[in-house]
């Protein structure tokens, strides 16, 4: 209770106002949906799980939890937004995997898609590393801003195009620790 106190006047000292549009229980359910899925279509697979820092790290945690067949977990990570909320359109990698993929069944973990520049960049690298497979899960989707034919192959919620923060999801670097996922109005 305290704790939730805290956050709320946190964000109205940063003049933030904070909609909750997934809760901690719908994220949970739904994680647990995927992990099911995934679990399935990965049972005799070779799997290496790549989170996309610093973004899905919550998510992941979460998800390999929910996945039941043997994993192993690598991260990279690609440039941000910066202080905006908008994307600069370029991707540039800054910390690459420390395992070798190839042969291996690789599942990309990204907190949201929105252009699809940072997913259909980072799949097409990992692909000229001949990995078994690359496939993607995304916690939210905004189709509405796709600016790529990227198609990721689990999603957890489709979400109208607002900027979104917590559950890893950050503006200006913080929120990401929000147990929930909400919309901002500045
Ligand atoms: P894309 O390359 O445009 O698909 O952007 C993906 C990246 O942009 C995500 O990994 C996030 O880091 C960031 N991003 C996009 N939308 C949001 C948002 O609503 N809140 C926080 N970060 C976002
Ligand atoms: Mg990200």
């Amino acid at each position: 209770m305290a704790k939730t106190v805290l956050r709320k006047t946190m964000l109205g000292g940063m003049g933030l106002q904070v909609k909750v549009l997934l809760s901690t229980e719908d994220i949970a359910s739904r994680v647990r949906e995927l992990g099911q899925e995934i679990s399935k279509d990965y049972g005799d697979k070779d799997l290496v799980v790549v989170g996309i820092l610093k973004g899905a790290v919550v998510f992941m945690s979460d998800l390999i939890r929910e996945i039941m067949v043997p994993l192993e977990i690598d991260f990279m990570a690609t440039s941000s937004y910066g202080q905006s909320t908008k994307s600069s359109g370029v991707v540039q990698l800054l910390k690459d995997l420390d395992t070798v993929i190839e042969g291996r069944d690789v599942l990309v973990v990204e907190d949201i898609i929105d252009s699809g520049l940072t997913l259909s960049y980072l799949s097409q690298l990992l692909l000229s590393r001949k990995p078994a497979s690359v496939k993607t899960a995304v916690l939210l989707d905004k189709p509405d801003r796709r600016q790529t034919q990227f198609v990721p192959d689990y999603v957890g919620f489709s979400i109208p195009d607002e900027f979104v923060i917590g559950y890893g999801l950050d503006f200006n670097h913080k929120f990401r620790e929000l147990p929930y996922i909400g919309v901002v109005r500045e």
